[in-house]
């Protein structure tokens, strides 16, 4: 497909117009795309996604019925971590395009109704950063050195790391640098790869960079900062060994430490400064990697972030009791509004995730995983049915692209052709995340599949599948059952529909392996004021109401009679409710 969106997407349906969120608090049940802009669209025929691409494709996302788009990094990046090593944090890089294509970019994409948030990186740099740069030529105990974490190295001569951190991408998280003199000199750390310098957040010049950062693109118009690897920025200044049995907390010496919070209230006033200007109000979304709720919820409230990933929800198996819990975990941080994620692009893709024996994910067991066959009908029947319960529940949802075409994890790249760090940092041992990085297919029946431009030599940065010719958005498109028609069918229901606008959840008794819940205007009280106690066939509610059943169990379930469906994630069995599938109900 030529890289100008196809008439029939350019159109925003009326129901979708904007400013149908309330503009101050936008984030609370939004529906948020990630656009990683590497893989969505080539709009120059390199091979490689790129703003032009993204802006021509404006049009299929509001189509699609979204609030707001998530940018991954698109900032001058050597790439050494797919854009997560920054070199200049007020630019675009220039294979994505231009300072003027973002602005331009973020206009047409406000003009649509839809929202603007970007990823800033403040737990590390690139090593071509000009401070990065500057540290290595002014040496050791130098101003310029403190903004990093520059230390001598233990042993004899220094040669041995300062302590014993691993870098989460594999090996040591400490390079050792050759100084001026051509000496062997100190060591920095990286929490990631080596050319990703961790910042030293004790420093005040990188908190009132990082400000300033904030404040130049809040100041053209982005509506979202999220941030990535929230939690690791304060680390303890004296670098202790760590044994490997802390918590995330105050006494780890680099993940969820007390003075982190600091850093985000003041971003919140910065944010909050920018609330009552023509954009409304704009938003914190922190990645925050925390297994306790309650030292997650410290990081949400009034004067912190607004929200924060929900990456229990996204681990969870496809298990009815295990997901009740996370959701129930997740509706009890009152402080802040729910987001819902079901994949992005550090993890292994829903469609094959939901296809396997074991249907958990966990970032650092990606191997064990990937070991599973695979059984992908089966995957994309439970995706489907994911897709509903998750975009029927209190909060915001984010949409990671590709995600709303069912497209599944690409295992078997070639090895030669793999991009992810940790696949070379881990000499292969973990196979990385290029496989849900893979470039969207848009149309036709060949790669690249319009991703690039007709007539473009290039190959695609990643080979995609050739059956991915079947889950194009032109094929999906033409087709009423498709994973795309779901998802823009589901979203047009819950952006239209009043029994999503802010209404609790109420769990209705199912049986067993069976997820079943009201929303609805009137609380989900039964008159007397208590908490319904219905079941999830009863229909004797007072107020009509809209519910969510999915049946997780191997049997089919029955379903109320006298209730309309209003969208079902798969064929309905003579009103028996198939396993594996969700439905949402109009009651009353
Ligand atoms: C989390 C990002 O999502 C991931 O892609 C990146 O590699 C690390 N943070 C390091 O920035
Ligand atoms: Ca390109």
């Amino acid at each position: 497909m030529p890289s100008a969106a196809a008439p029939s997407d350019s159109r925003r349906p009326d129901s979708l117009s904007p400013g149908s969120l309330p503009s101050g608090s936008w984030w609370r049940r939004a529906a948020i795309y990630q656009l990683y802009v590497r893989s969505f669209a080539d709009g120059n025929g390199d091979g490689i996604g790129d703003l032009a691409g993204a802006r021509a494709h404006l049009g299929h996302l509001a189509a699609l019925g979204i609030d707001a788009i998530w940018f991954n990094p698109w900032y001058p990046s050597p790439m050494a971590d797919a854009g997560y090593d920054i070199s200049d944090y007020r630019s675009i890089e220039p294979v994505f395009g231009t300072l003027a294509e973002a602005d331009a970019l973020i206009t047409e994409a406000h003009e649509l109704g839809i929202k603007i948030i970007i990823d800033v990186v403040p737990n590390h740099s690139s090593d071509r950063h000009p401070w990065f740069a500057a540290a290595l030529a002014a040496g050791p105990g130098s101003a310029e050195r403190s903004r990093f974490w520059f230390r001598p190295g233990r042993g004899i001569n220094g040669s041995l790391p300062p302590n014993n951190w691993q870098s989460i991408f594999g090996g040591p998280a400490w390079t050792r640098v050759t100084e001026a003199d051509g000496s062997p000199g100190e060591w920095y750390l990286h929490l990631f790869a080596p050319e990703q310098p961790d910042y030293n957040w004790g420093s005040p010049d990188v908190r009132r960079e990082f400000e300033d950062v904030l404040r130049f693109w809040f100041s053209r118009g982005v509506d979202g900062i999220r941030i990535d690897s929230a939690a690791l920025l304060s680390k303890d200044a004296a670098l202790p060994d760590v044994s490997g049995s802390e918590l995330p907390g105050p006494a780890h010496p680099f993940t969820d430490r007390d003075d982190v919070h600091s850093i985000y209230q003041a971003w919140r006033a910065i944010a909050d400064e920018y609330s009552a200007d023509e954009y409304g109000g704009r938003m914190l979304i922190g990645e925050v990697w925390l297994p306790d709720t309650a030292r997650l919820a410290r990081y949400v409230g009034p004067g912190e972030l607004h929200t924060v990933f929900n990456f229990p929800y996204l681990n969870c198996p496809w298990d009815a009791d295990a997901l009740r819990q996370v959701i129930d975990e997740t509706l009890a941080l009152a402080d802040a509004p729910a987001t819902w994620v079901l994949s992005n692009h550090d993890v292994d893709r829903v469609a094959s995730r939901y296809g396997r024996s074991d249907t958990a994910f966990s970032l650092d067991r990606r191997a064990y995983f990937h070991a599973f066959p695979v059984d992908v009908p089966l995957g994309t029947r439970r995706a489907r049915a994911a897709a509903l319960l998750t975009m029927a529940l209190p909060g915001s949802v984010y949409i990671y692209q590709g995600e709303e075409l069912g497209l599944w994890e690409v295992q078997d790249i070639p090895d030669e052709l793999r991009q992810d760090p940790i696949w070379a940092r881990t000499l292969g041992a973990d196979p990385g995340r290029d496989g849900c990085r893979v470039p969207l297919p848009w149309s036709g029946t060949e790669p690249p599949f319009g991703f690039s431009p007709a007539g473009t030599t290039a190959e695609p940065w990643l080979p995609q599948p050739k059956e991915w010719r079947d889950l194009t958005v032109s094929a999906e498109s033409a087709h009423a059952d498709s994973m795309l028609s779901l998802y823009r069918e589901a979203l047009r229901i819950r952006r239209s529909d009043p029994a999503f606008a802010d209404t609790p959840l109420t769990w209705r008794h199912a049986p067993a392996g069976v997820l079943a819940f009201d929303r609805d205007a009137g609380g989900g009280q039964d008159t007397d004021g208590s908490p319904a106690d219905r079941t999830w066939l009863d229909t004797t509610g007072p107020d009509p109401v809209l519910r969510c059943v999915a049946n997780l169990s191997p049997a089919p379930v029955g379903l109320p009679a006298n209730a309309s469906v209003l969208l079902a994630s798969g064929p309905l069995d003579d009103g028996l409710l198939l396993p594996d599938t969700t439905v949402w109900l109009r009651i009353g």
